[in-house]
This record gives C-alpha cells, structure tokens and sequence, in this order.
C-alpha cells in the first residue's frame, strides 16, 4: 500500500501519547501523579451546560452554517474587537472543531508545497507537523532565545519566509514576550509583510497585569495581516467540546470557511451554543476562580521547585506549565528521563524534545495543590538518585 509522502511523514502527538501511558498506569494501579495534562482540571461552568441542555431540547441539533452559528460568529467579532480595539464583523469570525482546527485551516489558506514558515523554538507540538502537513517547511529563531524576536522574522524572512506562527503566552514555557519584544515583532511584521498566525490560546491566563502584550496592541493597523487564534477550551475548562475561533481578514476567512465547509462541515451545534454562553460573559466568575488557582498554583509550584538542585527555569507569566532545564554535566536524552521518571519515580511529564528542545521538560500546573507538591518531591528524589545519567 503507498501512503502518501506528507502525511505519512507525520508524527504522532507526544503529549497526548505521554498524557495517555501515565494514565493508563494510573488506571492500572500504579501510583503515579500526572504533570502531563494541557488542560484545565475545572469542570465547565454550569452556563454553557445549561446552554447545551437547552440547545438540545429545542432542537438545535442538526447542521449548522458551515462557519458557525451567526450569533456566536458576532459575538467572537465582538468580544475580540473589544479585546484589540478592532471593528471586526461577523465577516471577520469562523468557529472551528477547536483551536487547532482553527489553526490547520487558516494555515491550509496560506502555506502552498516548499513555503517557510517561521515556528516558535520551543513549539506547541502541532505547529511543525501541521506546516509539514502542507508541504511547507518549518524554519526556527536563529537569535537562540526562548521567545521569537523581531530579528528572527527579519532573519527568516529574509531567507524566504512568508508568515509566522506566534505563541505567547507560550506553550511549553509559559514565557510571554515583553511589551518592548512586540513592539519590535511588530515593527518587524510591518517591514517584512508576513502574515502571522497569532496563537492567543492562552491569552486568558496572563498572570502579568493588564492584557497580556500583543502584535494588534503595538500596532493595529497590522490587523489584515495577523490572524487571530483562541477558544473556549483553556480559559473555560472546555477542552472536551471541541470550539476555537479564528478572526481574521474576510478573505483568509472566507478561504479557510471552504476548507472547513468541504472537510468537517460544522463544528458541533451543541457545543457552539454552549460556547456562546461564555463568550457572551454568563462565565466570568468560574473564569476568575480558575484563573486565581492557577496564578496561586504557578506561585506554588515555582516556589517549590526553587529548592530543587539540578533545575533551572524561568518562572512563567502565562498558560499552566513550568518549563525546567534539566542540568548535567553530561547530555541527557528527555525521552528516556521522562519515561524513567514515570516509570520509576512515579511522575508523569512531557519531554522537552517534543517542543524542540533537548534538556528540558514540562511540566503542567492544572492540578491539585497536593499533587503539585508530590510531584515535585518525586521530581526532587528522582534527580538525587540521578539513576538517568
Ligand atoms: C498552544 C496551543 N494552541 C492551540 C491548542 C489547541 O486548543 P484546542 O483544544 O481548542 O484545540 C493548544 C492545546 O493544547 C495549545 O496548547
């Protein structure tokens, strides 16, 4: 059987393959605690259930437009144009099976076979392969930083790049880019004219004060060439319903809107109304409280892992994961760390060399406060035994 070359090409998700075995063991009756997960451990706000309750006693279960339900459509176009100071219309909005539906679908309306595309280093696991996907060809920072620069779109762009895709905050660092950063990104944006697919997925959990910085913010004239990503799925624990929004300019939506048109149809119909309600703001207080937990479960655990030997890290200021550079004098291979981590120490976490980068490892804050300080002492114990050197 002949498969074809780029999707046979594609590599599976490590952290949902990681997030998988540590439960299977745990399901199995090992003792292990997770730091896999990239999810909320909230449940979703009593709103957008009884929107879906009600979505489904009326009847709201068949096809919906392709693009979305209008309402939700102008309520995304309404609550981000309020975000970025932006006039966006229905025309500007699409719903999606989630943000990365968003993503591969306003990417496939950019990236023609042999296209750079200039990722983040590190990357949330799916941007390479999505490019990948497309026939393009992922290009990386040359700067070295942990957080794209304008010099890095300069760079890559002068090598032929044509967009971006951009993270901040990032997953799987949690680092968020300076105002003085974007304003730099922004000028770069400007010079260059690439388009910019900007992942705000975790916008809402910026533990900085204000708005977290962004590309529309330091100038909003860009706002026909930068693409905005976000959803429902981490700022209200609504991973499992499958919603993301894309805004952009009419054209890029109305292309991405036919791809999705002749691959997906619709996003689910219950869901979209169920998403809705929190857009519309019928969540802000469990929004709040989940957003409180976790700026006091970021102080926690960075508190905690402070007093570990052998780690070093920058302390996050977005998103639910800490991102800690393993140090030895001798290279260590993070796969075979983690997995002895789990197997041995009882530790669930995602290898650093899923996100492009050797040496470190993620590890996710979205639990309890006792299962925050037991992993860490699994972290700390395993580490003095040092039996993955
Ligand atoms: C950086 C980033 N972008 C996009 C997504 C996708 O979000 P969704 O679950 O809405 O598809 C995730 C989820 O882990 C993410 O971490």
């Amino acid at each position: 059987m002949h498969y074809a070359r780029n999707a046979s090409s594609l590599e599976g998700s490590a952290t949902l393959m990681y997030t998988a075995k540590a439960a299977a063991m745990k399901a199995a009756g090992a003792d292990i605690v997770s730091l896999t997960a990239g999810q909320p451990d909230f449940p979703t706000p009593q709103a957008a259930i009884k929107a879906a309750e009600k979505a489904m006693a009326e009847g709201k279960t068949l096809y919906t437009p392709s693009m979305g339900i209008a309402e939700l459509r102008q309520a995304v176009a309404d609550r981000w144009s309020a975000v970025h100071y932006q006039d966006y219309k229905i025309e500007n909005a699409m719903v999606s099976n989630g943000a990365k539906h968003s993503i591969a679908n306003m990417l496939e309306a950019v990236v023609s076979p042999g296209d750079k595309v200039l990722l983040p280093k590190p990357y949330w696991v799916s941007y390479p392969q999505m490019v990948k996907r497309l026939g393009g060809v992922p290009v990386y920072p040359e700067t070295g930083g942990m957080l794209i620069t304008g010099d890095d779109i300069r760079l890559a762009a002068a090598s032929g790049a044509r967009g971006m895709i951009f993270n901040s905050p990032c997953n799987p660092s949690g680092l968020v880019n300076t105002r003085e950063m974007i304003e730099d990104i922004a000028a770069a944006v400007r010079e260059t004219g690439i388009w910019v697919i900007s992942d705000d997925i975790y916008e809402d959990l910026y533990y900085g004060s204000g708005r977290v910085p962004h590309i529309l913010e330091a100038d909003p004239g860009l706002k026909d060439q930068v693409a905005l990503i976000t959803g429902v799925s981490k700022t209200y624990a609504m991973t499992g319903w499958r919603i993301g929004f894309a805004i952009a300019n009419p054209d890029w939506i109305r292309i991405a809107g036919r791809i999705q048109a002749h691959t997906t149809s619709n996003p689910c119909s219950i869901s979209q109304y169920a998403a809705l309600a929190v857009v519309t703001g019928h969540a802000e207080e469990e929004r709040v409280q989940m957003y409180k937990a976790f700026e006091r479960r970021r102080d926690l655990i960075c508190g905690l892992l402070d007093e570990v030997p052998g780690l070093a890290f920058d302390r996050p200021e977005g998103a639910f994961y800490v991102y800690p550079k393993i140090l030895s004098e001798r290279e260590i291979n993070t796969e075979k760390f983690c997995v002895s981590l789990l197997e041995k120490g009882g530790l669930g976490t995602i290898p650093g060399s899923a996100f492009g980068n050797e040496g470190y490892i993620r590890l996710s804050f979205a639990v309890s406060d006792d299962d925050i300080a037991e992993a860490v002492k699994r972290l700390n114990s395993f580490l003095e035994r040092g039996d993955f050197k």
